[in-house]
């Protein structure tokens, strides 16, 4: 009988076997996929390996802290780069979704450029490349409708011998128990898929500091009610929106003029279709009440109840 205890000591003896005394060189994003990638490479070759984590500084809240928790320890080399001013300043004024993608797609390259100069020879890179990417990327020449900036070309801006994908032959599911038998905690293993460009694409129009942070209490609290309520592993993909809207509201006795902050929930099996989730009216009901009183700066929440198609997951 197969278990998946027996696919990571093979995977782990044939990297060993790859990789003899060579450095090997990850980017961990903190998502699924590179979490499970690096806890693998961390057990097959230890201190040979260095992951370069770039925050840009459009994480969920606490999501760097936790990322690095998980791997500052771990016997490899951490590298946490604090890249948000960067971005930032690169981001500064621009409202246009492609472009921010672009440019975020662009200065993330070149953080990670500027580490893994720091550590001199690097002999294989690690893609958390999973089984569904293979095919996706195999599959004709559907429309780019928007641009994924993690999916796709290789690197070319490090030099290299060899690319090392060791979840290549996994579906999703495949992917978190290995990363459970590896002992990566559960918030890991279980988290939702989030964009590359991170909260950039969820503050529709110009980014600033104050709508990041926002942005953060606030999904932050929609995350902590789904969760309270159980429905965290239903719905696959939940977070909040910063629209540029604003709108008259009453509190106190004073009138506001704050932002409406979106909700969105999806039900889906591989993300390219998907239908709104059926979150139950009390919980939207808590989930409203609570950042409305708990977060400033919006005084509106609504909920989107538009499928995909012809709505996409994200809002840019
Ligand atoms: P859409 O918005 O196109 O999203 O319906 C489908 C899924 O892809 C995720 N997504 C991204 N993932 N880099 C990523 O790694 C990206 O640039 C990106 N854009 C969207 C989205 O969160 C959803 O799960």
């Amino acid at each position: 009988d197969w278990t998946m205890g027996d696919y990571a000591k093979s995977a782990i003896a044939s990297i060993r076997e790859k990789v003899g005394d060579g450095k090997v060189l990850l980017a961990l994003s903190g998502g699924v996929d590179s979490s499970v990638a690096a806890a693998l490479l961390a057990k097959a070759v230890g201190s040979q390996l260095t992951c370069i984590f770039v925050d840009h500084g459009l994480m969920r809240k606490n999501e760097g802290d936790e990322v690095e928790a998980a791997f500052a320890n771990s016997g490899i080399n951490f590298v946490r780069v604090n890249a948000g001013d960067r971005f930032l300043a690169k981001l500064a004024g621009v409202s246009d979704p492609e472009s921010k993608r672009k440019i975020i797609g662009e200065e993330f390259i070149r953080v990670f450029e500027d580490e893994a100069k720091k550590i001199g020879r690097v002999d294989y890179l690690v893609q958390g490349t999973i089984y569904p990417d293979v095919i996706e990327s195999g599959v004709g020449d559907a429309a780019v409708i928007k641009s994924h900036h993690n999916v796709g070309g290789l690197p070319d801006y490090v030099d290299f011998k060899e690319i090392i994908e060791p979840l290549r032959l996994l579906f999703k599911d495949e992917v978190r128990a290995l990363g459970l038998e590896l002992g990566l905690a559960d918030y890991l293993v279980w988290r939702q898929p989030f964009p590359g460009p991170g909260l950039a694409i969820r503050i529709i129009g110009e980014i600033t500091r104050e709508k990041i942070s926002i942005l953060q209490d606030a999904d932050f609290i929609f995350r902590e009610e789904i969760a309270k309520a159980g429905l965290d592993r239903d719905i696959h993909q939940y977070f909040a929106v910063l629209t540029s809207m604003r709108s008259v509201g009453v509190m106190g006795d004073g009138r506001t003029y704050d932002y409406t902050l979106a909700l969105r929930g999806v039900t889906t099996t591989d993300f390219m279709t998907a239908d709104w989730a059926r979150i139950p009216y009390d919980v939207l009901e808590r989930v409203s009440n609570r950042i409305v009183n708990e977060v400033g700066g919006i005084n509106r929440i609504v909920y989107d109840v538009t499928s995909k198609p012809p709505a996409t997951i994200e809002w840019e």
